[in-house]
């Protein structure tokens, strides 16, 4: 008889899926910073099962990667780890995370990557609906609206099951730099960035707030160029952020893997969080674009549940429109 025969009476059959399975495809800097932060969060809240998977094209990177990670197991409460290049093993994931693609060059910008990552993405969504038709799609390669997109065209998923990881960062960013000024904790400093996820995004400066007490009320100059205490400038280091660190390291994954994970950690946990995501912005805000940028979303087990109708002030919807406008322009020109 076997060692395993010897050591365990079977009782039941174990399961062999987990109810909930996270694929990550693309196993560069940002895939395995997501794939790390979604282990972490495992790590952190008790209870939690759960089977990460990665997938990249590039098939003795994606098994280094899975090696590595298994090598932790026993720190990590366990979860089933898998990868290859093969889109078989990801079937019946609850969700997909996209971060296979080109990422920018120094000087370059998000959009700059439009037509390349298209194409990357016409290689892989199919395969995942085809293995997952339930599954939940998180695009987080740029530019991320556009390819939130192409992702929902390509995908034939309802609206509510497709969505860009967004703002989500950039308000992270946002919040992190007001709790610098502030001296407030940045998870106590709320703020929303709203809009692309890139250079044209939209500070909504009339609801930012520390314990219900509006800033704008207290400095009604707040944002504008007339504003002596120039909180412009911290949209700016916003926008300028992805290019600063990509000239410091190369590449940002850190802030996205930990924004990523905590998206995911809504949806597994059903909890019915905000958070800024890339969604179809048609009929929103006035706006008859088909495109998609960032607006608050409530979030829940089958993806989103709610838009938050923010009130925005007349040039904050002015930019939001010039982001739609853009980003329509954008996707007249990509080939599907
Ligand atoms: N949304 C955000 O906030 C955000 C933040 C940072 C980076 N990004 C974007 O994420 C993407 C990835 O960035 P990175 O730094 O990890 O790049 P990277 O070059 O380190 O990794 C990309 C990976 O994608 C894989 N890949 C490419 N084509 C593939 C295909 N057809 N099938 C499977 N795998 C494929 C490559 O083999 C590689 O491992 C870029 O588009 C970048 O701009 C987005």
């Amino acid at each position: 008889m076997s060692i395993v025969g010897a050591l365990l009476r079977p009782v039941s059959p174990a399961l062999k899926d987990a109810q909930d399975k996270v694929t990550v495809v693309g196993v560069g800097a940002v895939g395995m910073a997501c794939a790390f932060s979604i282990l972490a969060e495992i790590l952190r809240q008790q209870g939690i099962s759960s089977e990460v998977i990665l997938v990249d094209m590039m098939g003795d990177k994606v098994k280094g990667e899975v090696m590595d990670l298994q090598h932790g197991s026993m720190f990590l409460k366990n979860p089933k780890i898998d990868g290859s290049s093969d889109f078989s093993v990801t079937a019946g994931s609850k969700i997909c995370v996209v971060t296979a693609g080109v990422r920018q060059k120094e000087g370059e910008s998000r959009l700059d990557l439009v037509q390349r990552n298209t194409d990357v993405l016409k290689s892989i969504i199919p395969n995942l609906v085809k293995h997952s038709p339930q599954t939940i799609l998180i695009i987080v390669s740029n530019p991320c609206d556009i390819l939130t997109y192409v992702a929902w065209k390509l995908s034939g998923l309802p609206q509510h099951k497709v969505f860009g990881s967004g703002t989500n960062l950039d308000s992270s960013r946002f919040r992190f730099l007001m709790s610098q000024k502030l001296g407030v904790s940045a998870s106590s400093t709320h703020g929303f960035i709203i809009g692309e996820h890139g250079d044209s995004s939209v500070p909504v400066w009339s609801s930012v707030n520390v314990a219900g007490v509006y800033l704008k009320d207290l400095n009604p100059d707040m944002g504008l160029d007339s504003d002596k205490e120039n909180w412009k400038q911290v949209h700016k280091d916003v926008v300028a952020a992805a290019y600063d660190i990509i000239k410091l390291k190369g590449y940002t994954s850190w802030g996205i893997g930990l924004s990523v994970a905590s998206i995911v950690q809504t949806i597994l946990r059903n909890s019915q969080n905000v958070h800024c995501l890339s969604v179809c912005i048609k009929g929103l805000h006035d706006l008859d674009f088909e495109v998609f940028l960032s607006l608050p979303a409530v979030l829940g087990s089958e993806g989103i549940t709610n838009i938050v109708v923010q009130k925005l002030s007349p040039s904050e919807r002015c930019s939001l429109k010039f982001s739609a406008a853009m980003m329509s322009e954008v996707q007249a020109g990509i080939q599907m």
